[in-house]
């Protein structure tokens, strides 16, 4: 990336990484990124099949621990935190930095149990009745109280689609997450459920700092305060999303978000 575009362009970043490279084996799939990731404004990570972006992502919250072959280097903070440290707690920090997963994962538990079981096992609730509260705000923050909250009792996976994918936000939610990281959050959703979840992150934004990875340029457009756009595990350019979508500095950003390869 040129040393012109900084990768602490904001003033008061929620995370940031920096000299970070993933390898798989001896394969090297991101290479030598830096990248503040903003509290208040939702960030896209754009970018051709392949180039790196969920492997990223990943890093953020360690979920390439899961990977046996994937090695991270460099430096990951979160408000200034080490999460790499040995004295970080994985599981902690994994309900800190929740995720939204391209396919609908609901639990095969209930739509309250999908709800009610990070809080049980983080003792975020006293009983019965805070429990019941913490299910109700996060279905309601995450727009599907008003369509299940009559049907808690039915299994999470009998749910549609997109009412899958807002339950996955609501368990995500229900954790009181700081960050929310969504790898392609919409791509096996319907126009109409894809219209609910981009309208959901801007009420969510500012509440948590939220990355999507997505490859609708549209949807990066409307979504994002900032893009980042990944190319072969570089990040090539990093801005405000307007800027990064009506004057690219790098003829690469160009070519891709005008559709010439992708
Ligand atoms: N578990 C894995 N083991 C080995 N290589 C992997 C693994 N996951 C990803 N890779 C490789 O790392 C590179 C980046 O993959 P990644 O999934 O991060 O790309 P992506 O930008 O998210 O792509 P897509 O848009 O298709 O989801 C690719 O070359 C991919 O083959
Ligand atoms: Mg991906």
């Amino acid at each position: 990336m040129p040393d012109s575009i900084s990768p602490t362009g904001t003033p008061n970043p929620k995370m940031t990484a920096r000299n970070v490279s993933v390898y798989y084996g001896d394969k090297k799939a991101i290479d030598n990124v830096s990248i503040d990731v903003d509290r208040d404004n939702v960030t896209a990570f754009i970018g051709p099949s392949g180039c790196g972006k969920s492997t990223f992502l990943r890093t953020l919250n360690r979920m390439n621990d899961t990977i046996p072959s994937a090695r991270v280097e460099g430096d990951i903070k979160l408000d200034g935190e080490d999460i790499y440290s040995s004295a970080m707690d994985v599981v902690q920090l994994r309900a800190r930095v929740g995720m939204v997963f391209q396919k609908p994962n609901p639990f095969p538990k209930s739509i309250y149990d999908n709800v009610a079981y990070g809080p049980k096992i983080h003792g975020l609730a006293e009983g019965k009745v805070e429990l019941d509260t913490i299910v109700e705000r996060s279905l309601k923050r995450a727009g599907l109280w008003e369509e299940v909250k009559d049907r808690l009792t039915d299994s999470g996976t009998a749910l549609s689609g997109g009412q899958q994918q807002r339950l996955c936000i609501a368990r995500a939610i229900a954790v009181d997450p700081e960050v929310i990281l969504m790898d392609e959050p919409c791509s096996a959703l319907d126009p109409i459920a894809t219209a609910k979840i981009e309208e959901l992150i801007h009420e969510l934004r500012g509440r948590y700092a939220i990355v999507i990875v997505t490859h609708n340029m549209q949807q990066a457009a409307r979504v994002s305060q900032r893009t980042a756009f990944f190319h072969l595990g570089n990040l090539v350019e990093y801005g405000q999303t307007t800027d990064i979508f009506t004057n690219p500095r790098e003829t690469r950003t160009k070519d891709y978000i005008t559709g010439r390869y992708g």
